[in-house]
């Protein structure tokens, strides 16, 4: 997907031009996957863009460092103020934001330690992340399987173990398919390549648990939260591909795309997006957008 550039990003506690944001070829991220990351949306609202649950994102950075044993050298405020200065010097209405912390120069061979951690912050203008969002996307269950908890820590959002979800994601575009389910290796519905499920049946919406090796996603708390509070049931339990084949709606979350309704699971049809994820959707951009109040404190105003 194509980047549009904007006039800064914040490496290493100061800000510079975007195409000077440069690293090493010998870094240790660059060749062992040795990174953490969050992504991050500002909305625009009545009082300008306003960052979607940034303490959340910065709380799961921290975590995702701890778990690869990594010691980021900027504290968790100085990290919020930086992504907020940023953003307003970027100019943007509303972005996508993009935290990185990941092991540079000065250390080869797999072993991490004395690797220099470096932490950059990038935003941009992005549009809907999935091609088909509005009428439904389209998927297909991979071939690959999920990372499994037992092999990498899934509840860390950490560079390498995204090649599962790249892999699987060229697999379903190659096939001509909008995006991959992955199952884990007990064949649970875990998660998309970069996306949390949501599948109603009945009255319930059912969502993965993360011990199937999914994301603990910010966005599926956010949904979660919202569809409580229209008065639905909301089961975090393991779901069979078939349950996918049999669902009455499917939707995917996740910051980047936002709530996505899937049309279609390995061929067989869900349909047009139903009422549940139209509601659903009317919320979440309800909440976002500040018109909720019921969600403010979930926005930090840039100013
Ligand atoms: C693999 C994967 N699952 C789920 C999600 C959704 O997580 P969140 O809602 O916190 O962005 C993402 C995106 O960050 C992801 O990359």
């Amino acid at each position: 997907m194509a980047l549009t550039e904007s006039e800064y990003i914040w490496m290493d506690g100061a800000r510079v031009p975007w195409r000077e944001a440069q690293v090493h070829v010998l870094s240790h991220g660059l060749h062992y996957g040795t990174g953490v990351f969050e992504g991050i949306r500002a909305y625009p609202t009545a009082d300008g863009p306003a960052l979607l649950r940034l303490d959340e994102h910065l709380d799961r950075l921290f975590r995702s460092a701890k778990m690869l044993r990594m010691t980021l050298p900027h504290g968790k405020e100085e990290l919020r103020a930086a992504t907020l200065e940023l953003v307003r010097a970027n100019g943007h209405r509303s972005c996508y934001v993009r935290q990185l912390a990941h092991l540079g120069y000065g250390v080869m061979g797999v072993d991490p330690t004395g690797a220099p951690v470096h932490v950059s912050i990038a935003s941009w203008e992005w549009g809907a992340y999935l091609d088909g969002a509005d009428r439904g996307v389209r998927l297909m269950t991979s071939s690959w399987r999920r990372n499994d908890p037992s092999v990498v820590p899934t509840a860390a959002k950490a560079t390498g173990p995204y090649l599962n979800s790249a892999l699987a994601k060229l697999e379903a575009r190659d096939a001509g398919f909008d995006e991959a389910v992955l199952l884990s290796t007990d064949g649970y519905v875990s998660e998309c390549s970069g996306e949390n499920i949501f599948v109603r049946r009945g009255d319930v919406l059912y969502t993965p648990p993360s011990s199937a090796g999914a994301l603990e996603g910010i966005t599926q708390d956010s949904v979660t939260a919202l569809a409580t509070d229209l008065g639905l049931t909301v089961r975090r339990e393991n779901l069979l591909r078939s349950d996918l084949y049999a669902a009455d709606e499917m939707f995917l979350c996740g910051t980047a795309a936002e709530v996505t309704p899937v049309r279609s699971v390995d061929n067989r049809e869900i349909g047009e997006p139903g009422p549940v994820t139209g509601k659903i959707r009317d919320a979440f951009t309800a909440a976002v957008t500040g018109a909720d109040e019921r969600y403010r404190h979930w926005l930090t105003y840039v100013g």
